[in-house]
């Protein structure tokens, strides 16, 4: 018997990588993984309760996902030929990476991204072999389109992505700036617009049609779905075509299908959850500052804050008192941050006192 060889099988970029661990359960106040703080309106949970009674379990759900990427070009004024789902936007971010890795004889391929964004871009195309090249925001995080350009036109990336709004810091990438990025990238930009319902602007999906270089990116889990796990990728039918051949054929279950196609159908239940948080955002920003936190203005579910130096201390006070944030240290640019989820009113006075009682407490060391 053979024991496995894993130092010959693992590629490098792997063996340096960490797993996803989040903070175990049994926290009365989730604020770190920017989910809806709401349960779903009554209406959507008794038709997917119906909808499932008379679920075939012993059939394979439908592998094109069909009624749901109907569902989603309704909503969205897209076609569902531009439409490919996913098992969360995760799935399909990693199915982008693995579509678009080039020929490994020009070299490895390369991803842009600015930083700070969302982790997984890098983790996933790391994994996939890419080298991530990484273009830090500006002062006030601002993007620092100058250093984005220059970095597109240098290293010719497969991919560019952008969180718009971005994770963790709540920039937002401005109609212009994007523009310039489709002009300058022979390779694929992809706006991750997995908070957009949040910003308040229109969504790039209706210009999907215009750009071949162009991909969205949507999400349900932000907006009150997570537990299905229900993305979306909006691109030309070339580009899908071609990821279609890595997709695994039954990649949503019919659980999925039918719980996102009846979220996807009221939609305006879900986008009036998203206005209750947008409100809630306004009043967390004002207490937050009033608190005494630094606070980064947002655009998503989330504000990113500091606390001169002190985060982790009041990070774990927050978490010994049953709220759950998220602690990002050292964080290019910006240095050690928490990120705080927007939560429902009652959540967020509890933190909103909770940090109260921090600050007169001395606020040092937890
Ligand atoms: C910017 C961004 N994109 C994608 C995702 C992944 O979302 P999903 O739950 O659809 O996989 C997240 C989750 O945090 C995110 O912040």
């Amino acid at each position: 018997m053979s024991d496995l060889d894993l130092p010959r099988l693992l590629p490098e970029s792997l063996v340096r990588l960490l797993a996803y661990s989040p903070p175990e359960g049994g926290y009365p106040v989730r604020l770190d993984a920017n989910e809806c703080p709401y349960p779903p309106d009554p209406v959507i949970l008794e038709e997917i309760r119906t909808a499932l009674e008379d679920m075939p379990l012993h059939r394979y759900p439908d592998p094109a996902s069909r009624d749901l990427r109907g569902a989603f070009a309704s909503e969205f004024g897209c076609l569902a030929e531009n439409i490919m789902a996913g098992n969360g936007s995760d799935e399909l971010i990693g199915l982008l990476l693995w579509t678009l890795r080039g020929n490994q004889d020009k070299g490895p391929p390369v991803i842009v991204v600015p930083t700070p964004t969302f982790a997984m871009y890098s983790v996933a195309a790391q994994a996939a072999g890419y080298e991530v090249h990484e273009v830090p925001l500006g002062p006030g995080l601002a993007p620092d389109m100058e250093a984005m350009l220059q970095a597109v036109r240098e290293k010719q990336p497969n991919i560019v992505f952008l969180s718009n709004p971005n994770n963790p810091t709540g920039t937002f990438y401005s109609k212009d700036q994007i523009h310039s990025l489709l002009d300058a990238s022979s390779g694929l930009v992809v706006v991750d617009e997995a908070y957009g319902d949040f910003s308040g602007e229109e969504s790039w999906i209706s210009e999907s049609a215009s750009f071949s270089n162009l991909a969205v990116l949507r999400t349900l889990s932000k907006v009150g779905a997570a537990a299905i796990r229900c993305g979306f990728l909006v691109a030309g039918r070339d580009l899908l075509e071609e990821v279609n051949k890595v997709r695994f054929p039954f990649n949503l279950s019919r659980h999925t299908q039918i719980a996102g196609e009846v979220f996807l159908r009221n939609y305006q239940r879900v986008l009036s959850q998203v206005a209750a948080t947008v409100t809630q955002r306004e009043r967390l920003a004002m207490e937050l500052e009033r608190a005494g936190l630094k606070v980064f203005p947002s655009r998503g579910n989330f504000f990113l804050v500091q606390c001169d130096g002190r985060e982790e201390a009041l990070w774990r006070f927050l978490q010994d008192g049953g709220i759950v944030v998220k602690f990002l240290p050292r964080l290019p640019v910006a240095g050690d941050a928490l990120r705080i989820t927007v939560g429902a009113p009652e959540e967020n006075d509890l933190l909103i006192n909770r940090l109260k009682d921090y600050f007169t407490e001395g606020g040092t060391d937890a």
